[in-house]
């Protein structure tokens, strides 16, 4: 089998490595998953120009992000549950991220506990929230993050309601200790998931129960039931007074949100809409971008993911005004492919590709891009400047 070269040959070799249940769970999103698709077909519709003799040697690809100075533009955004692809995911995500000079987000709903995580990766590891109904959880959750010296918080703001992934239930994909027969019967044909998952240590939760006792699989999927639908900015004004390190808010898709949170005092916008897996009626990230960074005129960072899977999409978003891209499945296909080893190398070509966006478009640093590198073919008239143009093809990426 050759190797993969692109973000898309390691999203097909996971194709073929997952059972369709576990792959579903992994590449769907909500109802139609409209928004999940114009992630990405609005990001390849926005166009970068090309500039001539500039003298692009010594690209310096480096950032500073949150305070951190980052060797590779390219985080990892907190994903729950990843033990169902690799038995070691997230410790592998953080190594691979420190490795390549970037950071790894734990998710508030991961299977390794944060202490772990944070000691295999000293440096690269940046903790998610998210508000839950009792408060004495939260609180635990930010004294855990301040005790394994995590410099960063992000906040989960879109996770008040769940939404209904229809992949998943014409699976039946549940939180069952084992996946629904179908599932079962399907992974017979993937030897090795289904020798990892059935004979591979129990997966657990320990982080998330007031008494410290690890939760089953069961237990973490009733308790992720448990959305507090109540949440309001007073909630955010709290923990913002007790979390001494950076606050980032995730979630956010709107200049009056944006403003909002700037407001509250919290030190990055995270532009997302989870990948396209809860409100499937929302534009695309990047079409939300160029009115978040108005809105936010230089006060806060504005980090934003879903639909990146090239490097020159780093370009774009940075040239759009934020300090840094994430990604979300693209570091799962590469776990699924070969462990961290994977990872590394989804970092490394999206690294590379960056690398070779910018100097087509004659800089040498991202620091120097504005939105003059991007093409005006691309923008909508009479708008925002740099907006985007959404061509959705509604093609299944
Ligand atoms: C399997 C999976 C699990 C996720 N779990 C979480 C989570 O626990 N917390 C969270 O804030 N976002 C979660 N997300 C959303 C990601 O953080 C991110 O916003 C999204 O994957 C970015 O889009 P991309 O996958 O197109 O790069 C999850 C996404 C996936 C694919």
């Amino acid at each position: 089998m050759s190797l993969p070269v692109n973000i898309d040959d390691f999203r097909r070799a996971t194709r073929r490595r997952l059972p369709r249940i576990v792959f579903d769970f992994l590449e769907g999103g909500a109802l139609d998953e409209i928004t999940l698709r114009s992630n990405i077909t609005d990001l390849a519709a926005l166009r970068l120009r090309q500039s001539v003799m500039s003298d692009v040697s010594g690209i310096d690809l480096s950032t500073t992000v949150l305070g951190q100075t980052l060797r590779t533009p390219v985080l990892i955004s907190p994903m729950g549950l990843l033990s169902l692809f690799h038995r070691d995911a997230d410790v592998a995500l953080a190594r691979a991220a420190r490795a390549a000079g970037t950071v790894f987000v734990h998710s508030a709903w991961s299977g390794a506990p944060l202490q772990k995580v944070a000691a295999a990766a000293p440096g690269a590891v940046w903790c998610q929230a998210a508000i839950w109904p009792d408060q004495r959880l939260v609180d635990q959750h930010l004294d855990r993050a301040e005790e394994a010296d995590v410099p960063v918080l992000v906040l989960a703001g879109d996770v008040a309601v769940s939404s209904k992934r229809e992949r998943d239930l014409r699976n039946g994909f549940t939180m069952q200790a084992r996946p629904a027969l179908r599932g079962v019967l399907n992974a017979a044909t993937k030897p090795r998931w289904v020798a990892n998952f059935l004979f591979g240590p129990k997966i657990t939760f320990g982080d998330q129960s007031i008494d410290g006792r690890a939760m089953n699989i069961r237990e973490m999927g009733e308790f992720m039931e448990t959305e507090n639908d109540a949440v309001t900015w007073d909630d955010v004004i709290r923990i913002r007074k007790r979390w001494r390190g950076k606050l980032a808010i995730k979630g956010v898709m709107t200049a009056q949100d944006a403003r909002r949170a700037v407001d509250v005092g919290v030190d990055a916008i995270f532009v997302s809409n989870h990948g396209g897996r809860q409100f499937d009626a929302q534009p695309s990230t990047v079409s939300a971008l160029p009115e978040i960074v108005q809105a936010v005129d230089g006060q806060a960072e504005v980090l934003v993911d879903g639909g990146i899977r090239r490097g020159s999409d780093i370009v774009k978003v940075r040239a759009l005004g934020a300090t840094a891209g994430l990604i979300g499945r693209p570091a799962v296909y590469g776990l699924v492919h070969s462990g961290e080893a994977g990872v590394t190398a989804v970092l490394d070509i999206l690294r590379d590709e960056t690398a070779t966006a910018l100097a087509f478009t004659g800089n040498i640093t991202l620091n120097a891009l504005s939105t003059s590198a991007l093409s005006t073919s691309a923008l909508a008239p009479g708008t925002n400047d740099a907006y985007p143009r959404a061509r959705h093809t509604l093609q299944t990426p």
